[in-house]
C-alpha cells in the first residue's frame, strides 16, 4: 500500500514505523506537520491509500480526514484523550497502559478503533517509556491497524464509553501547577514520579534562590541525605542532588526559563555553577561493585573474564569531558585481567555522537566542535588499538551519527533487535563526521554502500544492519534477554578455545592496516574535512545545529524523507 505518514518530526517511533512497515512491503512517504495547505498539497500529490500520524501534534484537517482515512497513533489505553496520555499514566501510577490506533474524526482522539494493544507501566522517566514500552506497542497496533484496513473485512469500533473495558477518559492538558513539586510535602517517590511525568519534555518548573528552572533526568539517592527538603547537597559529573523529606534525589539536567522562555538543556551543575561553591563534589567511582541507587553515568561491572562498561548519557549526547572521562575508565579496564570488553552504552541509547547542546552554549561552537570531536576520536582510536582484548559493542538502544561509527570502533557489534541506526552525519548542515568511519564503515559494508547509507540520511533497522555487515547480528526485542545473549556470547568469547589465536589475528589485522595506511592519516582526512564544516565559510553545520538544540519546527519536509515531492520534482 502507499502509505503517507503525517508527523510533527521524525522522531524515533516515525522512524521505526517506517522501517517496520517498508519491511512488510508497504511504500511510505513522509510529511511534517507544516500547516494545512502543505498536508492538502502533501495528499494531493502521493494520493496514498492511508494516511498515518504517528506523532502530532495539532488535528489533522478536516479536507484531509474526510477524503481519506487517517490512522492516529495515541500513547493511551481505549478511551484515553487529550495530549497528556502519558504524563497522567506516570503521574496517577497505573499499572498497565497502551497505545490505540483510532481513525481521525472531527473529535480530538475520539474516532472509531482500529486496534489497541497494552503494556505493564515500567517506574521510568517519560522519556524512557516512549522509546521503549510504547514504541514496542504502537508498532504491533500499527501493524495490526494496517493488516485489518488492508484485508478490507474489519469494521473499527465506535468508541463507547458505555462498554466495561473502555477505561479511559477524556482528560486535560496537563499544567505546570499539578506538576510543582512542594519540597516541604513531597516525598522521595512524588518528587521523582513528577519529575519522570514530565522528562523530555517539558519538565517540571522548579525555583531555587528565585529563578526558575525546568527539571528533568531524575533518580533516586540511597544514602546522601540532607537537613532541609530541596536543599543542594552534592554535586557529581554535571549532575545535582537535592534533599527531599525522607531521603534525596538526583537532578541531571535543567533548563533555565529566561525571560518566559526555557532556555537550552545542560548539565544541572553548570546551569546552576554560581550557587555551587559550597556544595561538596561527591565521586563516583566506576569500579565499585555496590553503590546502590545513586546517580552514575559512567560504570564498569566484571563478571569472569568479561568486564561490561556501561556509559549512560542523558540522550546519548557526549560532550568532550565524558569522552575524555570515557576514555580513562576505558583504558583503566584495558589494564585489568580480563579478555572481553563489552561497550554497553545506555538503556537509552547507545550514543548520538558529539554534545550538540554543550556545543551551542559554549563561547566559540566552533572550538568547542573541535574539541568534542577530537576527545570522540581519542575514545575511538583507544578501543580500536586494544591489543590485550577483544572488544564488543552492545547496542542495547538507537545509536545516531558519530555514535554509530564509535560502535564500528570495537571487534564485533551486536543490537537489540528493535534498534535503530542513523549512519550518517549529512542533516547537521552536511557534517562530514570522523570517529575513523572512514576506515571501519568500507570495512564492514563496501564502498557503494557506505556512499548510500552516509549520502541518503535514513534511519536503518537493526536486521537491515545486520544483512549488510554494519552489526555483526541482532537479537532480542526484550533489553533484559537482549543483555542476557550478549553475555552468553561475551563469555563464549572469552573461553573460546582459539582466544589467543583470535587475539592474535586481530593484532596482526591492525599492524598490517596501519601499515597499508595508518589510523593518523584517516583522522587527518577526516579533521580537515571537519575544520571545514567548523570554521570554513559555509556555516550550514552551525545553523542546522542552532535549528535542531533550539527545535526550530521544520519550514518543510526534506526531499529524501518526502517521496511524493521527489516524483514531483524529478518528473
Ligand atoms: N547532542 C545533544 N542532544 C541530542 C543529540 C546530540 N548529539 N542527539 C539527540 N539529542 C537530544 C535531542 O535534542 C532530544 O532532546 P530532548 O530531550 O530535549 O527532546 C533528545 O536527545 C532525543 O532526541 P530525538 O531526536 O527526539 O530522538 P530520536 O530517537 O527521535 O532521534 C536521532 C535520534 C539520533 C536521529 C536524532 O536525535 C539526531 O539526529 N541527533 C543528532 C545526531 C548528530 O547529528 N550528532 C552530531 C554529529 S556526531
Amino acid at each position: 500500500m502507499k502509505i503517507l505518514f503525517l508527523t510533527h518530526s521524525f522522531n524515533s517511533l516515525t522512524q521505526r514505523l517506517l522501517i517496520e512497515l517498508t519491511r512488510c512491503g508497504h511504500e511510505i512517504s513522509i510529511e511534517f506537520d507544516i500547516n494545512d495547505a502543505t498536508t492538502e498539497q502533501a495528499v494531493t500529490l502521493y494520493q496514498p491509500e492511508l494516511m498515518i500520524a504517528p506523532f502530532l501534534k495539532r488535528a489533522i484537517p478536516e479536507t484531509v480526514w474526510r477524503r481519506q482515512p487517517c490512522f492516529v497513533v495515541h500513547p493511551g489505553i481505549v478511551g484515553d484523550r487529550g495530549p497528556s496520555a502519558l504524563d497522567w499514566a506516570i503521574m496517577q501510577g497505573r499499572a498497565q497502559w497502551g497505545v490505540t490506533v483510532l481513525q481521525a474524526n472531527g473529535e480530538m482522539d475520539a474516532g472509531d478503533i482500529w486496534a489497541a494493544e497494552t503494556f505493564p507501566m515500567q517506574w521510568v522517566k517519560k522519556s524512557s517509556l516512549y522509546r521503549h514500552q510504547v514504541v514496542e506497542t504502537a508498532v504491533r497496533a500499527v501493524l495490526t491497524a494496517v493488516a485489518r484496513f488492508q484485508s478490507g473485512k474489519f469494521k473499527p469500533q465506535p468508541l463507547d464509553y458505555a462498554q466495561p473495558e473502555v477505561r479511559g477518559r477524556l482528560q486535560a492538558p496537563i499544567r505546570q501547577t499539578d506538576r510543582a513539586i512542594d519540597w516541604a510535602r513531597d516525598d522521595t517517590v512524588t518528587v521523582l514520579k513528577k519529575i519522570h511525568a514530565a522528562d523530555g519534555f517539558p519538565g517540571v518548573l522548579d525555583t531555587f534562590d528565585k529563578e526558575t528552572y525546568y527539571l528533568f533526568d531524575a533518580c533516586a539517592e540511597d544514602t546522601l541525605r540532607g537537613d532541609q527538603p530541596g536543599a543542594i547537597i552534592a554535586k557529581r559529573n554535571g549532575a545535582i542532588c537535592r534533599a527531599t523529606l525522607d531521603g534525596a534525589i538526583w537532578i541531571g539536567h535543567l533548563k533555565r526559563k529566561i525571560n518566559g522562555e526555557p532556555g537550552l538543556k545542560l548539565g544541572a551543575s553548570q546551569i546552576l555553577k554560581h550557587h555551587l561553591d559550597e556544595v561538596p563534589e561527591v565521586p563516583f567511582d566506576p569500579f565499585s561493585s555496590d553503590c546502590g541507587e545513586t546517580y552514575r553515568d559512567i560504570w564498569f561491572e566484571q563478571k569472569n573474564d568479561v568486564g561490561y562498561l556501561h556509559f549512560a548519557f542523558y540522550n546519548g549526547a557526549m560532550d568532550s569531558h565524558q569522552c575524555e572521562r570515557l576514555r580513562e575508565v576505558y583504558q583503566a579496564a584495558t589494564r585489568r585481567n580480563i579478555r572481553v570488553i563489552v561497550l554497553m552504552g545506555g538503556p537509552d541509547f547507545w550514543s548520538n555522537g558529539i554534545h550538540l547542546n554543550q556545543i551551542e552554549q559554549a563561547a566559540s561552537p566552533a572550538d568547542e566542535s573541535w574539541r568534542n570531536i577530537n576527545a570522540m576520536n581519542d575514545l575511538a582510536q583507544a578501543i580500536i588499538t586494544t591489543d590485550q582484548q577483544l572488544t564488543m559493542a552492545a547496542l542495547q538502544g538507537n545509536a545516531g551519527a558519530g555514535g554509530v561509527f564509535l560502535s564500528l570502533a570495537a571487534d564485533q557489534v551486536y543490537a537489540r533487535a528493535s534498534v535503530i541506526l542513523n549512519p550518517h552525519y549529512k542533516s547537521m548542515g552536511n557534517l562530514y563526521g570522523s570517529e575513523y568511519w572512514t576506515y571501519r564503515l568500507p570495512r564492514r559494508v563496501g564502498q557503494t554502500k557506505a556512499r548510500a547509507l552516509t549520502q541518503n540520511r535514513l534511519p536503518i533497522g537493526a536486521a537491515e544492519a545486520r544483512d549488510i555487515g554494519l552489526v555483526d547480528n541482532c537479537f532480542a526485542l526484550d533489553p533484559v534477554k537482549f543483555k542476557q545473549k550478549i553475555e552468553q556470547l561475551a563469555q563464549a568469547l572469552a573461553h573460546h578455545p582459539n582466544y589467543p589465536a583470535l587475539l592474535q589475528k586481530k593484532v596482526d589485522q591492525r599492524r598490517r592496516d596501519e601499515q597499508t595506511k595508518p589510523l593518523a592519516a584517516y583522522r587527518s582526512e577526516e579533521l580537515r574535512q571537519m575544520q571545514l564544516n567548523f570554521y570554513g565559510f559555509d556555516p550550514s553545520y552551525h545553523v542546522a545545529r542552532y535549528h535542531f538544540v533550539h527545535k526550530i519546527p521544520h519550514a518543510w519536509t526534506p526531499l529524501y524523507l518526502a517521496r511524493h515531492r521527489r516524483i514531483r520534482t524529478s518528473s
